[in-house]
């Protein structure tokens, strides 16, 4: 892929796909530690998440399963409610499960803890959190996240699964977009 035309439409590029490998490749070490002897069901959120999902899974040197889920904004402008509607569910039971969320961005932090609320309810033996990118100064709930790969300034990010209007999303790196773009 000619990535030179796309990545004009970044003003800086936050980390390369070498940082963003290297990074991961930490995260699944501390992962691996953490659940020694337990099996590990990997939940990806779709659309943003499939590129860390890829990355991260391969970054193990075990079995872990992977599942799916689509999860949306009821209507639209109501984002900030945390109000969500389940487009995909999971085609796994979670019943006495280890599941690791995996997710490319926490913003507000209201679709994880919702998420989060509803896997809970499904009697899985844990949940927990990875994502590559959050937000502080974006958070409007608490979220207890257990692995984080790079907190970020509260700009708008796209590359790596990240999108602007659905695109950019196959970028490899992570970039700012340069405000030409969506002005
Ligand atoms: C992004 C991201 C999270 C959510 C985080 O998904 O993948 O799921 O937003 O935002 P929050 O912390 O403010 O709730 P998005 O809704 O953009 O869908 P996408 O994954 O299909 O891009």
């Amino acid at each position: 892929m000619d990535e030179t035309q796309i990545e004009g439409d970044l003003v800086n590029i936050l980390f390369t796909e070498e940082q963003i490998h290297a990074r991961l490749r930490e995260l699944a070490v501390e992962i691996e530690r953490d659940y020694e002897g337990k099996d590990i069901l990997m939940v990806g959120v779709l659309r943003g998440a499939v590129m860390v999902m890829a990355d991260l899974a391969r970054s193990f040197g075990r079995h872990v399963e992977m599942d799916w889920m689509a999860i949306s904004s009821y209507g639209s402008g109501t984002k900030s409610s945390g109000v969500v509607r389940i487009l995909k569910d999971l085609d796994t039971d979670i019943t006495g499960r280890h599941v690791l969320v995996v997710e490319d961005i926490i913003d507000t932090g209201l679709t994880l803890s919702w998420l989060v609320s509803n896997l809970s309810s499904r009697g899985p033996a844990s949940v927990e959190i990875c994502t590559l990118l959050r937000k502080p100064e974006a958070l409007q709930m608490a979220v207890d996240v257990k692995y984080v790969g790079h907190d970020i300034p509260n700009e708008f990010v796209v590359g790596y699964g990240l999108d602007y209007d659905e695109r950019y999303r196959n970028l490899r790196c992570i970039g700012t977009l340069a405000p030409h773009v969506y002005s």
